[in-house]
């Protein structure tokens, strides 16, 4: 007989049993790597002979499953082979994109009523690498192909639409036109919308960013972020995405595939209620401006018709006498909740000239629609007449 093993080993192994019964739900593989039957097997994985997962910075099965679900969302009625990347943020998912296609002396052309987060990684540490940007207003079609004709170490165009928190929209078929014309790459940071309610590929947008912390996720349980795109492009995002480590952890990508599961019913729920907010808020006599491109007259609306099925979970306004009455709205509101995230379940306010815009210049901030009292609202799903009988309480 065997000689059994020892407290210490039988501690430290690996349990080997066989998994015989397939679980109903994705598994959440946490092991950084994974096991070969022989030399042989690893020297063919290794060397993509055969396919099969090595290291969970490279791939792991969970994250897997998720990335591809988001590329068959983005890629949805697109005769093109789609492919993701998840990444451990929005930021890294931005960050991965930019360091994939760019290097020093290339200029990336984009707007300036991005998220803060972004014009700060642009200016703060692509700077650093030689990466110079330009800031215009891609809604201006001409100027943006005159910057591109002008200046050929314009690479990439990378939009936001609708824009964070200015709800602007920019013309994705349009954009993606002038870069095909000169040969360069587009960028559409997609996280307001989820591909339920708008798909940049469809229009000939190359890259798809998400910050899936927000809407994809939906439950605020999770940082994450995604890139969708051509399988084309693979071989440049995966080198990037493997060497710089940007993957995220299989718990996290979990908890955002049981969110994406609910995405439509959420989404439909929030816009809905968005919809009735932005129309109460307009009729408000103390309320001096709303932005949301569903309200006919917002400027984004034509636009927004055009590329989007439903205008978004997504608003901002601002009180009568700004920033003091803002104030005094924040802290009368009792349902809503102030938290600097959007895309939860529940409706949440924001101040952006202090948190999310606060490192941005207050000249270019308040140039781009982002004023010192502007209040951005992320509409949950609760029960409509219970937002609306708290918002109103509020603004009376
Ligand atoms: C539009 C947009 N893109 C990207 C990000 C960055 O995402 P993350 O916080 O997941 O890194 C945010 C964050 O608020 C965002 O609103």
């Amino acid at each position: 007989m065997a000689k059994p093993l020892s407290f210490e080993t039988i501690c430290s192994t690996e349990v080997k049993e066989l998994r015989l019964n397939k679980p109903h739900v994705l598994p959440i593989y946490a092991s950084s790597s994974f096991v070969f039957d022989d030399l042989q097997h690893s020297q063919d994985v290794f060397t993509g002979k055969k396919p099969g997962y090595l290291y969970s910075r490279y791939a792991n099965p969970t994250i897997r499953s998720v990335a591809d679900k988001l590329a068959k969302l983005e890629g949805f009625e697109l005769d093109a082979s789609v492919e993701c990347l998840l990444t451990n943020s929005g930021m890294s998912a931005i960050s991965l994109v930019i360091s994939s296609i760019l290097t020093s002396g290339d200029k990336v052309l984009t707007q300036a009523n991005l998220y803060g987060g972004t014009t700060e990684v642009l200016n703060k540490v692509f700077a650093n690498f030689g990466i110079e940007t330009i800031f215009t207003d891609l809604s201006n079609l001409t100027r943006v192909e005159q910057l591109i004709t002008e200046d050929d170490r314009i690479k990439l165009v990378y939009g936001e639409s609708p824009a964070n928190p200015s709800l602007d929209c920019i013309d994705l078929q349009a954009i993606a036109n002038i870069c095909q014309r000169h040969s360069i790459l587009s960028a559409i940071d997609n996280t307001f919308c989820t591909p339920y309610l708008q798909r940049p590929l469809n229009f000939g947008i190359d890259f798809v960013i998400h910050s899936t912390t927000k809407s994809l996720n939906g439950h605020g349980n999770s940082i994450g972020g995604a890139v969708v795109y051509d399988e084309k492009h693979h071989k440049k995002l995966w080198t990037t995405y493997k060497l710089l480590g940007l993957n995220p952890s299989p718990f996290e990508t979990w908890l955002l595939h049981n969110g994406l599961k609910t995405l439509t019913l959420r989404m439909d729920k929030a816009c809905s209620n968005a919809m009735k907010i932005a129309t109460a808020l307009e009729s408000h006599n103390n309320v001096d401006f709303v932005n949301y491109p569903g309200l006919p007259n917002h400027r984004a609306h034509t636009i927004a018709s055009k590329q989007m099925t439903q205008y978004g979970a997504m608003l901002s306004f601002e009180v009568k006498g700004g920033i003091d009455q803002g104030k005094r709205f924040m802290d009368k509101v009792n349902l809503l909740t102030q938290a600097p995230t959007l895309g939860d379940l529940d409706t949440l306010l924001l101040h952006p000239a202090s948190s999310s815009h606060l490192n941005i210049d207050r000249e270019i901030r308040i140039e781009n629609g982002i004023t010192d009292g502007l209040i951005r609202m992320s509409v949950g799903i609760e029960n409509i007449d219970d937002l609306l009988t708290d918002i109103t309480q509020a603004l009376n």
